[in-house]
C-alpha cells in the first residue's frame, strides 16, 4: 500500500498502525530527512516526491509496480493547511494555486493514475484523508475547508 504525506503527523501514525501487522507500506513526502526519520521509526519504505508533479505521481506507481507488482490500497494524506486574511496578502493567488494543487488536485489525480494497478485486485481500496472542516467554513482559512470538502464530496 502507499500513503502520500507521511513523513510526519497523521500520516505516520498511519503507517505505524498498517506496518504492524505485516504489510509492506511505502510512504511519500518531499523532505528526505523527514521520511528516513519516519522509514526508522515505522519500518516502512519511502520515496520521495512531490505529488503535485505528474511525473512523481507516474515515478511513485511505476516504481511500486516493478518492485511489487501489486497495489492493494492507496491512501491521499498529503496536505497542507494555509491560514491568512484573504484581504490583504499580496500573494493570494498563488496561495490558492497551491492549496488545491496539493489537497485537491493531486490526491485525484494519484488516485486516477494508481487504479490500472489497484483495479488487479479483487478487493483494492482507495482512501482519502478529508476533515471535519469540510463542514464548517472559516475566514480564516479561505481555502483549506473548500478543497476538504472536494475531497468529501468526491470520496
Ligand atoms: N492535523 C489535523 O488536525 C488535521 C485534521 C483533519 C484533517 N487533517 C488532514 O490530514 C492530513 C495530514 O495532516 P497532518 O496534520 O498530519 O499534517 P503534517 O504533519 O503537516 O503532514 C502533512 C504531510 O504532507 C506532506 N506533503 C505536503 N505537501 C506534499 C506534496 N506536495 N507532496 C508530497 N507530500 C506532501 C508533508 O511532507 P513533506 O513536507 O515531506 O512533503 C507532510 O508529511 C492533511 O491532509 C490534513 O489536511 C489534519
Amino acid at each position: 500500500m502507499i500513503i502520500t504525506g507521511d513523513g510526519s503527523g497523521i500520516g505516520l501514525k498511519l503507517a505505524l498502525q498498517l506496518v504492524a501487522p505485516g504489510n509492506t507500506v511505502i510512504i511519500c513526502g518531499r523532505d528526505a530527512s523527514k521520511l528516513a526519520e519516519a522509514v526508522h521509526l515505522a519500518g516502512a519504505q519511502a520515496v520521495t516526491r512531490d505529488v503535485t508533479v505528474a511525473e512523481d505521481q507516474d515515478r511513485i506507481l511505476s516504481d511500486i509496480q516493478a518492485q511489487h507488482g501489486r497495489l492493494d490500497l492507496r491512501i491521499g494524506n498529503a496536505g497542507i493547511f494555509l491560514a491568512y486574511d484573504f484581504r490583504n496578502v499580496p500573494d493570494r493567488l498563488q496561495r490558492i494555486e497551491r492549496e488545491i494543487a496539493i489537497n485537491a488536485t493531486a490526491p485525484l489525480t494519484l488516485a486516477r493514475r494508481a487504479l490500472p494497478l489497484l483495479e488487479k485486485n479483487a478487493r483494492p481500496g482507495i482512501v482519502f484523508v478529508g476533515s471535519a472542516v469540510a463542514f464548517v467554513a472559516s475566514p480564516a482559512t479561505p481555502v483549506y475547508s473548500g478543497t476538504r470538502a472536494l475531497i468529501h464530496h468526491c470520496a
